[in-house]
C-alpha cells in the first residue's frame, strides 16, 4: 500500500514537472531570441516590446508540437534554419510566456 502511495506521488510529482522542452536552457534560448532579433515584427504587429504576441487571446500555440511548427516558419521569414538544439532552447525559453505542460 506504501509502494502504491509512493508511486501515485512521483507520478504525480512528475506530470506536474512535465517539461516539452528537456534539452533546452531558457537562458541560452533568450540570448537567442534576443540575437536574432525575433520581437522585430511581433512588436510591429502587437505594439510594445513584442511579448503580446505569446500571450494574445488568439495565439496560434497550444502546445509544444504547435510551438516547433511556429518556431520554423518564424525563422524561415529571416531565412535562418535552426538546429533542434536552439528549438529547444527558444522553446524552453518561450514556455516562460506560454506554460506548455
Ligand atoms: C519577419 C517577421 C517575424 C520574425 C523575424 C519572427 N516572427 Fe514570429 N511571428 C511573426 C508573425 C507575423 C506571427 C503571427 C503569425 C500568425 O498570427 O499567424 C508570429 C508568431 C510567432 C509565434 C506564435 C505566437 C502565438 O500566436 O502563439 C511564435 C512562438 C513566434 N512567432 C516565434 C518567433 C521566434 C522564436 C522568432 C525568432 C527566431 C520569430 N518569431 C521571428 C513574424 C515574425
Amino acid at each position: 500500500m506504501k509502494l502504491i502511495t509512493t508511486l501515485i506521488l512521483l507520478s504525480a510529482a512528475t506530470a506536474a514537472t512535465a517539461n516539452p522542452f528537456p534539452n533546452g536552457d531558457a537562458q541560452t534560448g533568450q540570448k537567442l531570441f534576443e540575437q536574432y532579433n525575433c520581437n522585430r515584427c511581433h512588436a510591429k504587429l502587437m505594439g510594445g516590446d513584442g511579448n503580446a504576441i505569446f500571450t494574445r487571446a488568439d495565439r496560434k500555440v497550444h502546445n509544444a508540437a504547435e510551438l516547433l511548427v511556429q518556431l520554423v516558419a518564424c525563422s524561415g521569414n529571416i531565412g535562418t534554419t535552426l538546429t533542434p538544439q536552439e528549438k529547444q532552447h527558444l522553446g524552453a525559453y518561450l514556455n516562460r510566456f506560454y506554460n506548455l505542460k
